[in-house]
């Protein structure tokens, strides 16, 4: 559909790009977003959004011939790729002679070529004298509206009311209880069929509102029980998804809900996919790919009644199996096979079931669990949680109980009251307490044994943690002692004076013959090598008497010609600056590059800030020179060089540190040189660390010096935190970055700082850095700073910041969506990186 990017790239090491905004329609038609009635729209026509965001119009599907005909919505930017509509799912025309007409009473009507009728809005013609118009909103709603908006505007008929397999922010799902209207989510058939699939996607009401997605008439996911405040099984939904948010209706005409989009850096959709899973698809605004994050189901557990009636399922977190447990004072149906939902558990003694006295029977709470099916539950709103419970004690068909709603104090309010069973109840992260009734004389017997299996552990587990502390400290102090003696005693050349600016013109690179870069490494033996990765392996050697140097062997498929090579590498010792890593020399011979560094002897900074004796010869006053230091070399890179390089693979294992603990960055290996006034550029090559790209160079390729500055603004908060922006879960939070807008919004961002800065640490230095880490890691790279402020900011006090806005695209996703791991050593000072393709 839209024009391919035009790309040009230099056979050099530059590359331009055309930004991707130029997906025009210059070439089209001139297109309107309205339809008034009596008019109509052929094959080849289009409707388009007022804010371009949504087309209307007749498709095929990639790889269908023009024999299937269909009339869809899709975002413009993705073109048909991306239909999130269809009218005539299963009623497709045969050729291109397809017409949709609006009838002067409203009503919609797709014709085919002998004027057959293949989908229609509506049957019936609306008496008012209104006149009416068609009109595609830019939300991807397509309505009939009064044409006259002032006249209360009323809306006849709109896509919205019609879901095929996509929701949208704005649109309902769910029911209406009084007209019985029903907003819902079918699957396409295939990929690229459209025809009603076998998976539904629906509201249900039988019990609590749950989400159920069916295939043909069986349950395959439920999303669990309304809690009042989320679907007891995604406990997720209500903190971890910022890129939308859901507003709930749970009345007594109308249990609905709406995602409300949370930023316009993003368009997001949630789509019932073919094979029934629920995919979250985001895309950032400038981009056509849609990055899908599959949400439901998320493993094995999320399949309806695994463990069968009275089974709890719990997923190891290693394995993709799951595992089933009985409800305490229950034993499986048949203990050498959990069969699916016909195995199950029994009860070990039998209800009592006699007065409402708790002499009889008790309950064993299940905690952490999403709620069992409410389909045959009763559920009363009105009670307190202590009325359900006696409710429960006094009726013999009730076997477990839990509050309706979780809000409020006391552990929420209302019952639900289970009968005969409990089915598809699984352990989830924040899940919720459920009471299972058991017979009195089995859950005394059981709550000892329960005390026991619950303290024993704990106990152990504490002496343990006791011992060990105890010993990881003095291993600590030991390993902590024999480094900063290394630190002290270890020369590095003394290159690092050099002055800031531009460097020399008239520099000389040496070329060093390759017979003595291999008498320097000994020839290339396993012993002298540092590190090895996709660029090739990286060696230390001694040259002349004892300059010690690092030595990088170019893999043999570097493809790159010997005089790109050279004027790469003509550029790179050009750049002198106190915190970036000099290049010495290079080598050349026959199809091996070499490339040789100054040699660093103290490692990377990710040596030390992750390690949990280390980070402790890095305090405070170092830690803030550190974050300096680099920022420092990149507004160098950025702007105080001639030319301006975008360095692309920021991390700390690309920060090098030399004897004084000044910072040093390294790895040139993926920087690119902007020309003239270029500002931005593309690659459909994807390159770099997950987790220090910015979001819309890891999605769309687009990459500026505001890439660099997102990575410094991870770093900085590693540096601050000692946390990895790796890990995929941070005390809670999805990752660091949401760990640390949570913690700078309540006001408590001191809790950010790693406890090895404790008695070092300035209140207002590290408060600033982090106010500034987070405003470089902004989503939108137009509100992340230049270098050049970043830079006066931290070395001055006075400067006032300004207030970041939540980053939200990567704090969702956690780690998830990972592109690919980079796999980088960094043992020795010089990283290599790992390419990753990025689409
Ligand atoms: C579409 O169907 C009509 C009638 O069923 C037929 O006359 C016509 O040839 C078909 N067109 C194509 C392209 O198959
Ligand atoms: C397209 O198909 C319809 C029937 O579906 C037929 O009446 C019409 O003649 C066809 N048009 C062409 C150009 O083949
Ligand atoms: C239109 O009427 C037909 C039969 O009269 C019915 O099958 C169809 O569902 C109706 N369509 C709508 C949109 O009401
Ligand atoms: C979405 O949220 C914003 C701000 O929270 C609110 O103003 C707006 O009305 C919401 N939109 C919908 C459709 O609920
Ligand atoms: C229930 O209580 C009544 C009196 O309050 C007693 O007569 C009856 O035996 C009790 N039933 C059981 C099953 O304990
Ligand atoms: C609810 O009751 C019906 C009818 O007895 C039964 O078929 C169904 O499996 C029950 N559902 C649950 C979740 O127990
Ligand atoms: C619950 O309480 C509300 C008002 O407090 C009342 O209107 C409603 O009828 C009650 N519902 C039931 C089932 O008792
Ligand atoms: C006991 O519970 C069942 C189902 O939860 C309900 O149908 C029945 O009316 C209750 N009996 C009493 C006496 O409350």
């Amino acid at each position: 559909m839209a024009a391919p990017t035009i790309k040009f790239l230099n056979l050099t090491l530059l590359i331009f790009h055309i930004l991707l905004l130029s997906h025009g329609t210059s070439g089209d038609d001139i297109v309107s977003s309205t339809l008034d009635s009596g008019n109509s729209i052929t094959d080849g026509e289009k409707l388009v959004s007022a804010g371009a965001s949504f087309t209307l119009g007749f498709f095929s599907p990639a790889g269908v011939p023009q024999t299937k005909r269909y009339l869809g919505i899709w975002f413009t930017a993705s073109g048909t790729d991306a239909v999130c509509w269809v009218a005539n799912r299963d009623t497709p025309l045969n050729n291109t002679s397809g017409v949709l007409v609006m009838s002067a009473g409203g009503s919609l009507r797709l014709l085919d070529g002998s004027g057959q009728t293949a989908w229609s809005s509506s049957n019936t013609t609306e008496a008012s004298s209104a006149s009416w118009v068609l009109e595609l909103l830019d939300s991807g709603n397509l309505v009939v509206r009064e044409k006259i908006k002032s006249s209360g505007g009323r809306t006849l008929w709109q896509s919205f009311d019609h879901p095929s397999n996509t929701m949208l922010a704005g649109m309902k799902f769910g029911r209406n209880l009084k007209t019985g209207a029903e907003w819902s989510l079918t699957s396409w058939r295939a990929k690229n069929d459209p025809a009603t699939g076998d998976y539904r996607r629906v509201m249900d009401t039988k019990g609590l509102p749950d989400i159920v997605t069916w295939h043909g008439d069986a349950k395959k996911y439920r999303a669990g029980p309304w809690n009042g405040r989320w679907f007891s099984g995604v406990p997720d939904m209500a903190s971890d998804f910022k890129l939308f948010s859901v507003q709930m209706v749970d009345g007594p005409d109308e249990v609905t809900y709406v995602l409300n989009a949370t930023s316009s850096a993003f368009s997001t959709r949630i789509m019932l996919d073919e094979a029934g899973v629920v995919q979250v698809l985001v895309r950032y605004a400038t981009s056509r790919v849609w990055k899908p994050y599959p949400w439901l189901p998320r493993d094995v557990c999320d399949e309806y009644a695994s463990c069968g009636a009275f089974g709890l399922c719990s997923v190891a977190a290693s394995s993709s199996t799951p595992s089933c447990s009985c409800v305490e004072g229950f034993n499986p149906v048949n203990p050498s096979q959990w069969s699916g939902p016909s195995g199950g558990c029994r009860r070990d003694v039998q209800l009592k079931c006699g007065n409402a006295t708790e002499t009889t029977d008790r309950f064993m709470v299940v905690r952490g669990v999403k709620l069992p099916d409410t389909d045959n539950a009763t559920v009363d709103r009105n009670a307190t949680v202590e009325q359900c419970r006696q409710r429960c004690l006094a009726n013999c068909s009730c076997v477990a109980y839990a509050p309706a709603d979780i809000r409020g104090d006391g552990g929420g309010s209302g019952c639900v009251m289970w009968k005969d069973n409990i089915v598809d109840v699984r352990y989830v992260e924040n899940g919720q307490d459920l009471y299972a009734k058991l017979a009195k004389s089995d859950s005394d017997t059981r709550k000892w044994t329960t005390v026991a299996k619950i303290m024993l552990p704990v106990l152990a587990s504490v002496l343990v943690l006791t011992t060990a502390g105890v010993f990881l400290v003095w291993v600590c102090r030991l390993r902590g002692k024999r480094r900063s003696k290394d630190i002290l005693t270890k020369a590095i050349l003394g290159y690092s004076r050099a002055p800031d600016g531009l460097g020399d013109d008239n520099i000389e690179l040496p070329f060093v013959s390759f017979g003595d870069v291999a008498a320097a490494t000994n020839n290339f033996s396993e012993d002298n090598m540092l590190g090895q990765g996709g660029f090739g392996k990286v060696y230390k050697g001694t040259l002349g008497q004892s300059i010690e140097v690092a030595i990088k062997r170019l893999g043999q498929g570097s493809g790159q010609g010997v005089e790109e090579f050279r004027n790469e590498v003509m550029l790179i010792a050009k750049l002198q600056h106190r915190n970036l890593v000099r290049l010495l020399g290079c080598c050349i011979h026959g199809e091996e590059k070499l490339l040789i560094y100054e040699y660093l002897p103290n490692k990377s900074l990710d040596f030390f800030i992750f390690d949990a004796g280390c980070k402790y010869l890095l305090d405070w006053p170092t830690r803030f020179k550190i974050i300096k230091g680099i920022s420092r070399g990149l507004l160098y890179l950025h702007q105080d060089s001639r030319l301006t390089i975008v360095h692309r693979d920021l991390k700390p294992s690309n920060i090098l540190l030399d004897a004084n603990m000044s910072p040093k960055i390294s790895d040139f290996g993926m920087a690119r040189i902007f020309g003239g006034n270029q500002q931005e550029a593309t690659t459909n090559r994807v390159v770099g660390t997950y987790g220090y790209m910015p979001p819309e160079y890891a999605m769309d390729g687009a990459f500026s010096v505001k890439s660099d500055t997102y990575s410094l603004g991870v770093i900085v908060l590693e540096v601050i935190s000692g946390l990895k922006i790796t890990l995929s879960h941070c005390k809670g939070f999805p990752n660091l970055l949401a760990y640390a807008w949570s913690l700078w919004i309540d006001g408590k961002a001191m809790d950010l700082v790693d406890s090895s800065l404790a008695t070092s640490c300035s209140p207002t230095e590290a408060l600033r850095c982090i106010q500034i880490g987070l405003l470089c890691v902004q989503d939108n790279p137009n509100y992340r700073p230049l270098m050049s402020s970043v830079v006066t900011m931290l070395e001055n006090e006075s400067t006032p910041l300004s207030v970041p806005k939540q980053p939200v695209y990567f704090s969702y996703m956690g780690n998830q969506g990972t592109i690919g791991e980079n796999t980088s050593s960094s043992s020795n000072g010089l990283t290599v990186t790992t390419l990753l393709e990025g689409r």
